[in-house]
């Protein structure tokens, strides 16, 4: 198996990532949001959108999501995904962004998308020269930006954009989704160990799943496998915790 393939493998074993809704309609909470989303999938048009909110609300879900909903299946396609993890300088604005920007559009797309996930990192040379972009290409490309913090998004962007402000997700969105994921995954638990992790994770549904799946690798989700793994809950080191179980090494896992 290649590197690739194994970190494939193992982001589908990551429960938050095998949860992560397909469309819009999966989306748990944030209702006014997907009503809006919705109806650009409708009318097929939509201004530059800027999502923002804190972490592990649905902000890069509901980004692909959209673009799913938009254009199927290969919504690959048609999207520039540009986050983090790579290089968003002003250079790469200038060369990758701009050629996507500008290129033709495919028949039977109304738009292109471009997803900027953690746009709040960009710099601010970067950021003008990206709202260029979105006036020049507008007719032809949409874009997504995402930001924890929007008011490090320089005002000229912001005034751009419309803006949707994702909100941590309610006790019993949370509850009923972490559930729904024991029910599939034949896992048992505890009543009030499903409260106990929703306040740790303070409305953040990566976290609650990350905490749910580290403690159901102990055995069962109880109020005391919960505590044991609240330190755990970070995704490296729930993976950590998945490769370690995998291994048949369950005592090393705890
Ligand atoms: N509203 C939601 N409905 C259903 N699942 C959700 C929702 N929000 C988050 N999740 C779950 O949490 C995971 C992370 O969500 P996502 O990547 O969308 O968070 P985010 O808001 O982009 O966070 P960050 O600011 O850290 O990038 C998803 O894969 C999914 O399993
Ligand atoms: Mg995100």
């Amino acid at each position: 198996m290649s590197a690739r393939d194994s970190r494939k493998v193992l982001a589908e074993l990551l429960w938050a990532e095998k949860y992560r809704p397909k469309s819009l309609s999966e989306i748990v909470n944030q209702e006014d949001i997907v009503k809006r989303l919705q109806q650009f999938v409708k009318e097929k048009n939509m201004p530059h959108l800027l999502f923002a909110g804190p972490p592990g609300t649905g902000k890069t879900t509901a980004a692909h999501c959209l673009a799913h909903d938009l254009y199927g299946e290969d919504y690959r396609m048609y999207l520039l995904e540009l986050n983090a993890s790579d290089e968003r300088g002003i250079d790469v604005i200038r060369t990758k962004v701009k050629e996507f920007a500008r290129s033709k559009l495919p028949a039977n797309v109304p738009f292109k998308l471009v997803l900027l996930d953690e746009a709040d990192n960009m710099t601010a040379d970067a950021q003008q020269a990206l709202r260029r972009l979105m006036e020049m290409y507008v007719d032809v490309t949409r874009f997504i930006l995402i930001a924890n913090y929007p008011s490090k998004i320089i005002e000229p962007i912001q005034s751009r954009c419309a803006v949707f402000r994702f909100t941590p997700l309610k006790k019993e969105d949370v509850i009923t989704r972490l559930k729904y994921i024991c029910g599939q995954e034949k896992v048992q638990y505890d009543e009030d160990a499903l409260e106990i992790i929703f306040e740790i994770s303070e409305g953040d549904m990566r976290k609650a799943i990350n905490i749910l799946q580290s403690s159901a690798a102990l055995g069962k989700v109880t109020v005391a496998n919960v505590y044991k793994v609240v330190g755990l809950a970070h995704p490296r080191e729930v993976r950590e915790v998945i490769k370690t179980a995998l291994a048949g090494n369950f005592i090393k896992a705890r």
